[in-house]
């Protein structure tokens, strides 16, 4: 069934790129894109869909206020049921209804609830059993950690049947896809939220307050990264990854690197994407897993891939990933500014000017600066959050924020514009490797609003 599903995605892939070089023949150039393409002073450019009528920017969306959050879980593999197993200990919701391709997870995470003491949920079995689910009308939020390519129909689906929707990264695998996102929640004036929980790590939150409160002076250069050993396990779990690493070029997870140093850059909220360009290594250990676990000789995706973005403020954002080194798991996480930077990875240093800039704080000092900086809500769930757990207690503190400003009628830390931007650097990295590292100019996902909004913030 799985199979099914890839070759049609990839036939459908296969069909787009030609439809995008024929409209790009003038130029003599070939460029696949998920939605046309064309290129000027010598940089590609994806057309941006016209907003239909009617239709309105989501841009600092409220909706109302929920009293208590009625969930659905779409997929309940590895993530999907750690996610359910949070959601028992969380305030103010109630787990209605679980789906998945398997009986055994759903049976674990029935599990779960009665572990908990909680009501039994409905099961919802097979691959579209999801939109009988999204059919009902006693749902608020649909919550999906599927395999990345069932991530926009779910959402989608889900959004035009009136639910808000937080699905797991990358939220979308093409440009196409992003645009799906963020005109089905513009339409729906519904919540999209993609699940990225490293915006919530406590490193993180506190660098973000200190840069916002200009400890580091102005940030010109971030850094973020997937740099993570998968592939000795792909044939235990996530055995869709390697099947999309296989057909796909370019930065295929690029979201945890990402979202924690867009919010401190306030991209679309003050600044914004302009344009990427990606350079890769061969595939090395990536052609041995395929070997290995498929008996294919190929791996399109490299190595090592990195992503250079310049703002339209003239800042720098690098990001990497890679799956397939022996070393040490990072996100990178670093932040350059004229008075300060930080760094999380491998090792946690703060330095600022007016603190011996060239060296590192000592610990007592970065520790109570780390303290001080961190936002109040944090603060007020810190300890609960480390003892439910989930990656140290960011997945809580990011279950609690979704579900606070779902209850209160607030917009979300993460919009559908997030989610867009976040995602689209798998396929604008993929565009650019395969046009010998051809500048790609970033698609403005809110149509022009992108200095609207004065900075990020926590709505409270
Ligand atoms: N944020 C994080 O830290 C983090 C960590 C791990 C995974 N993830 C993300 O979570 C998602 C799931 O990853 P995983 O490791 O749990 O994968 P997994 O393979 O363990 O689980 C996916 C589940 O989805 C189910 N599924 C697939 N298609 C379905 C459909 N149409 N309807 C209902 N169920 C369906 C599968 O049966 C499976 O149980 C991915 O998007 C991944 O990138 C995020």
């Amino acid at each position: 069934m799985k199979n099914n599903k890839y070759i049609k995605t990839m036939r459908k892939l296969f069909f787009l790129a030609i439809i995008c070089s024929l409209a790009i023949a003038s130029c003599g150039k070939k460029v696949p894109a998920s939605v046309p393409a064309t290129i000027k002073d010598g940089m590609i450019e994806l057309k941006t869909p016209p907003r239909a009528p009617g239709q309105q920017s989501a841009l600092g969306m409220a909706c109302d206020p929920i009293d208590t959050v009625r969930i659905a879980f779409v997929g309940v593999g590895g993530r999907g049921a750690s996610a359910v197993k949070r959601y028992t200990q969380i305030d103010g919701v109630r787990i209605m209804a679980f789906c998945d391709l398997k009986q055994d997870r759903l049976d674990l995470c029935q599990g779960y609830l009665k572990d908990a003491g909680l009501p039994e949920a409905d099961n919802y079995l097979g691959e579209t059993a999801y939109k009988e689910l999204c059919d009902r009308d006693d749902i608020d939020l649909v919550y999906i950690a599927t395999d990345w390519l069932d991530h926009v129909p779910i959402s989608v689906y889900a959004l035009e049947h009136g639910h808000h929707v937080a699905c797991e990264v990358p939220a979308a695998m093409t440009i196409d896809e992003c645009w799906q996102l963020v005109d089905a929640c513009e339409k729906n004036r519904r919540h999209m939220m993609m699940l990225e929980n490293c915006c919530y790590d406590f490193f993180e939150m506190s660098a973000l307050n200190m840069a916002q409160q200009g400890l580091f002076g102005e940030v010109y250069h971030v850094e973020g990264a997937y740099i993570h050993f998968l592939s000795e396990g792909w044939d235990r779990s996530e055995t869709w990854r390697l099947d999309y690493n296989m057909e796909n070029r370019g930065d295929n997870y690029p979201t945890h690197g990402l979202g924690p140093i867009c919010q401190v850059l306030n991209i679309h909220r003050g600044d914004k994407m302009d344009y990427l360009v990606a350079m890769d290594t061969p595939s090395y250990n990536g052609k041995a897993s395929a070997k290995k676990f498929r008996d294919k000789d190929y791996c399109k995706d490299g190595d090592h891939t990195i992503s250079l973005i310049q703002t339209e403020k003239k800042k720098l954002i690098e990001v990497q990933h890679n799956v397939y080194a022996y070393r040490p798991y990072t996100r990178m996480y670093q932040l350059t500014g004229t008075e300060g930077f930080a760094n999380k990875y491998p090792e946690e240093g703060i330095s600022v000017k007016d603190l011996n800039g060239h060296l590192y704080v000592p610990q007592e000092v970065m520790d109570s600066l780390l303290t001080a900086y961190r936002p109040e809500f944090a603060k007020a769930i810190e300890e609960k959050a480390k003892t439910v757990g989930g990656h140290g207690g960011m997945d809580y503190i990011m279950d609690y924020r979704l579900i606070y400003c779902l209850r209160h009628g607030l917009p979300l830390d993460e919009d559908v514009y997030d989610a867009a931007e976040w995602s689209a650097v798998q396929e604008l990295s993929r565009i650019s490797l395969e046009n010998g590292s051809m500048p790609v100019r970033f698609p403005d996902f809110t149509r022009g609003d992108w200095n609207v909004t004065d900075g990020f913030r926590y709505a409270l």
